[in-house]
């Protein structure tokens, strides 16, 4: 028998010797000890993922052989004042999940009994050590670390897949130490996009909860409704949290459509209460983002006086940017004073977010009040202004004690002493933050937008755009290798976005965020230079599992079959399948209908030397167990052959590599997958190898147009036919031929398409090198979405005939 919290202080394994746990010498004492110093001497232990298939990987784990076995008499026991909450939401999860009973106890006796204590004094903030044997289990920790420590504990429950009542649930033996590498470990939510009711936000909270998350950053308000209530501007709700339609399909598609079902809704500050004290419960700090001075429609929707023109305003039914932003008056500043008075009485973190990306500047040059406050203010121009609104903002925040966090457009024109910066537009934004002093959240479009598609397979449901497969994710680190370790202290964590103008349901929502919160929870809490994706992978079957039981959505782009295109050798490529996470044989059928028959086994590489369509599928028996891939080869003299790029893509828009430009296959609209390389604000210039003399007819290249996602048509080519690969000649400039959408380019309103370029002049001409520069549009012009950024260059397949 023991009391509670009879336990040494210090998280240091020298703590196992020097106080009293539950009688001195226990056998399991003894062994933790070497454990520990063994622990501690290794950088990693390797364990059976099967059997400790923890996610986020723990700091420390060492497996021991023996299980716990959890019976109707196990009991929890722990001291109910200090950890209620955590007890009670593992016992709780026990319950719904897998119907275990599990029962408190104030003492414990001879074993079977997982025991929890609370240990603060020289545990890290949020860490823990976990230690099973066959007969007991201990945790201790800061309230958050025993928290955590439950959640590790739920994921080692090993429960037979059959209803059996012979065979029970068990706890492999094991020693965990564990504490996080980064404290912000964020998942965001726009809910103004599409709205989700109080419910389903307290159900993201828990899945963010079991995956150690413990940063919500909440998208309350945007061009398309305002969500929070705000007792000094009810219009704000009463008119800003509806619309009068919703777009559907893709912006800028052809097929588009407004409907025009009224949709909306807020939540009450009553509700906001009840779900910030939730959060607190698991261990979840809540930063509401109140956006300005641009995605501010449904604001000035419900109070026109904000705006810099005489409106209409409307609460926008589609998405992009819209060049309706804040006027930065006296009037909006005593406004938003108010509003974020109540926001900062509701939240009790310390972080409010701004918003501050995308604000279009049209409206701004041509006001009064802005074109004054810039002479008076001597300010070089617009983006100044910007940056001294957002000055006087993170002031205001400061008078209320809280710290002011925006999205990387506040670093234009000089961030204000004390604002934190998250990271979106790449990383650049972040690495100058950091560098200049400022917190970051790393945020990157190109592997934490959750937004983007996770698979390139046909079927997929429609997405904003973008290539973001679970790989992908998890392959990023925060930390950037361009700053100093000095630096690198302001980078504060690493944070997924949930945008939802193509999510419009929780079944979606799921979809987008399972499995890839299992990679997110990893970058952020896991120590990253130990990170390797088959170990990662090798422990995901437990958590589909899981998401099974709790009926979620989860994405199975793991089991897609993987293609690899290669260079045949000869003429063409090769074309080789793979099974994903799953076990089958790959069949296939050559032709272009839907409905064949799957008519060859897959054995070898496919060689694809003329333009073919190809339908493969995964089988067990004869039954197909994936979706069916289809790959649409259009073969010309370029396909299969050596490519070099003089300029890298960028790295969010990579995936495919050089080879990506003449593999044979054309990227698609919405842009997705690997097939699309993008650059920003850059040339693609690259050399072909033809391998010998050839006679060419024609150059093409394939370029995309989506404004809304800043991507714009190329604006001019060159290329150069050459011999030797030394001296090129320069074809005729003037005679490209474009078709596709890129000729519909027109300012404001956002339009997405498809383009060719080929070359007019190039017949009957002979060469071996080809040198083809592709370049961007420059700026993007005013009144479009991220007006003044750089254009981002997007080019798919090189054909030469
Ligand atoms: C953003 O994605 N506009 C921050």
């Amino acid at each position: 028998m023991y009391e509670m919290n009879s336990r040494p202080s210090s998280f240091h394994p020298a703590f196992l010797f020097r106080g009293k746990l539950r009688g001195e010498f226990s056998p399991a004492r003894v062994l933790s000890f070497f454990i520990f110093t063994f622990l501690f001497l290794s950088s990693f232990a390797q364990y059976d993922e099967q059997r400790y298939p923890v996610i986020p990987r723990p700091y420390k784990l060492l497996p021991f052989s023996g299980d716990f076995t959890l019976d109707s008499r196990t009991v929890i026991v722990t001291d109910m004042k200090s950890t209620q909450a955590e007890t009670d939401f593992f016992v709780q999860q026990l319950k719904d999940i897998y119907n275990i009973n599990l029962k408190h106890a104030k003492k414990a006796s001879k074993g079977n009994f997982i025991y929890v204590a609370l240990d603060s004094s020289g545990v890290p903030p949020e860490g823990y050590q976990l230690f099973v044997n066959r007969n007991e289990i201990d945790l201790y920790g800061t309230k958050a670390g025993v928290f955590y420590g439950l959640q590790t504990l739920f994921q080692l429950i090993h429960v037979p897949a059959a209803v059996d009542r012979l065979v029970l649930p068990t706890i492999p033996s094991c020693s965990v130490i564990d504490q996080p590498q980064f404290r912000w470990r964020g998942l965001h939510l726009d809910v103004s996009r599409h709205f989700f009711t109080k419910l389903q936000v307290k159900e993201y909270l828990r899945w963010m909860a079991m995956y150690k998350l413990n940063t919500f950053h909440w998208h309350l308000t945007d061009d398309q409704g305002w969500r929070i209530e705000i007792k000094k501007y009810p219009r704000l709700t009463s008119i800003g949290a509806w619309r009068n339609g919703t777009l559907a399909g893709h912006e800028g598609a052809a097929n588009s459509f407004i409907d025009t079902t009224e949709y909306g809704g807020f939540y009450t500050q009553n509700d906001i209460r009840e779900i910030v004290r939730y959060a607190d419960s698991l261990h979840i700090t809540i930063v509401p983002e109140i956006e300005m001075p641009g995605h501010a429609c449904a604001m000035l929707a419900a109070y026109p006086e904000l705006g810099c023109t005489n409106g209409p305003f409307i609460v926008q039914p589609t998405w992009g940017v819209f060049n309706d932003v804040l006027c930065p008056s006296e009037k909006t500043f005593s406004f938003l004073d108010n509003v974020l008075t109540e926001v900062a009485a509701l939240f009790p973190g310390k972080f409010i977010h701004i918003g501050g990306d995308e604000c279009p500047k049209a409206e701004w040059k041509t006001n009064d009040t802005c074109q004054v406050i810039i002479r008076n203010y001597h300010l070089k121009d617009e983006d100044e202004l910007q940056s001294w609104f957002t000055k006087r903002i993170v002031a205001m925040l400061q008078k209320k004690g809280k710290q002011a966090i925006g999205w990387d457009e506040i670093l234009d024109g000089g961030l204000a002493d004390g604002a934190a910066v998250m990271s979106w537009r790449g990383e650049e934004g972040g690495i100058a933050a950091a560098k200049a002093g400022h917190n970051v959240v790393m945020s990157p479009g190109g592997y934490c937008y959750f937004d983007h598609y996770q698979s390139d397979a046909p079927g997929e449901p429609l997405a904003i755009g973008g290539y973001l497969p679970l790989e992908k994710v998890y392959s990023y680190r925060p930390v950037p290798p361009q700053l100093s370790a000095d630096e690198s202290k302001y980078i504060l964590g690493v944070q997924a976005n949930m945008w939802t103008e193509y999510i419009g349901d929780e079944k979606k929502l799921q979809y987008m965020l399972f499995p890839r919160i299992l990679a997110l929870s990893e970058v952020a809490w896991s120590y990253t230079k130990e990170n390797n994706y088959a170990f990662f992978l090798n422990r995901i079957d437990f958590h589909l599992n899981l998401f099974t039981r709790m009926n979620i959505n989860c994405a199975k782009s793991i089991f897609d079959i993987k293609a690899k295109i290669t260079s045949s050798m000869v003429n063409g490529v090769a074309l080789s399948l793979e099974p994903g996470l799953m076990t089958g044989h790959i069949r296939y059928y050559i032709g272009d209908s839907d409905t064949g028959t799957f008519d060859h086994d897959y054995d070898f590489p496919v060689i694809i030397d003329t333009t073919v369509t190809i339908h493969a599928a995964l089988f067990e028996e004869n039954e197909a167990v994936t979706r069916t891939y289809v790959y649409h080869f259009d073969v010309s003299l370029a396909t299969g052959k050596p490519v070099s790029l003089r300029k890298p893509p960028d790295k969010s828009y990579s995936t495919g590599g050089p080879f990506a430009l003449v593999d044979g296959i054309r990227g698609e609209m919405p842009w997705k997958g690997s097939q699309w390389l993008g650059w920003w604000g850059d040339t693609l210039d690259a050399v072909i190898d033809l391998g010998q003399d050839t006679l060419i007819n024609s150059v093409t290249f394939n370029f995309l147009v989506d404004s809304s996602s800043w991507i714009y048509p190329a604006q001019n080519y060159t290329i150069g036919l050459s011999e030797d690969g030394k001296t090129y000649v320069p074809l005729d400039k003037n005679a490209w031929i474009v078709t596709g959408s890129a000729g519909e380019f027109r300012n404001g309103g956002n339009v997405a398409g498809y383009a060719r370029a080929s070359s007019g002049s190039a017949k009957n001409q002979r060469a071996r090198y080809i040198h083809l520069v592709v370049y961007p549009l420059g700026k993007i012009p005013p009144g479009n979405p991220g007006e003044g950024n750089p254009a981002w260059l997007f080019v798919s397949e090189i054909n030469v005939n």
